[in-house]
């Protein structure tokens, strides 16, 4: 059945689904081996699940318990391309929309989007911004 709610529990369990999917992905999957390592029990996911379950309870809830600044790590771990990001976002939408019924889906996906966006535009992958 589709949550029709948002709490920790269901939270939790969309994170770690979308990250044992984004894992196996052969485009942005060794952004995320090469960082944190190669499978979601390891030390340094312990810490980064965490972080995005606090991250998405605010986005979702406004519930503080985020307090970091989610833009920096991406300017150090790519090269990142618009086709990583949008791989990211097709997966994202897989995975809210199996869980969550679209209404509630439909939000999680606009709060990723926008924060994609910010990130591309950010590290200055749009065309239409270029130099002068
Ligand atoms: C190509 C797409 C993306 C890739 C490959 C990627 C990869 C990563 C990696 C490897 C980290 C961990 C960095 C570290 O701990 O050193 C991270 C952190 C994070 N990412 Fe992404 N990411 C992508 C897109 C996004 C998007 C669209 C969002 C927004 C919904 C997002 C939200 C976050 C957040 C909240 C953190 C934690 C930041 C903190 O430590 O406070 N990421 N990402």
């Amino acid at each position: 059945m589709l949550h029709d709610t948002v709490d920790r529990a269901n939270i939790e369990e969309m994170v770690h689904e979308f990250y044992t999917i984004i894992l196996k992905d052969e485009l942005v999957g060794p952004v995320f081996v090469k960082t944190l390592g190669p499978n979601l029990h390891g030390g340094k996911w312990y810490e980064h699940l965490n972080t995005l379950y606090n991250f998405w309870i605010l986005m979702m809830t406004g519930k503080t318990g985020y307090g970091g600044h989610p833009y920096p790590p991406h300017a150090f771990i790519g090269p990142l391309t618009p086709e990583m990001f949008e791989r990211w976002l097709v997966l994202f939408h897989e995975v809210v929309h199996r869980l969550y019924v679209p209404e509630i889906a439909d939000k999680f996906y606009t709060k990723a989007n926008m924060l994609a966006n910010q990130f591309m535009d950010n590290l200055g992958l749009f065309d239409e911004d270029d130099d002068d």
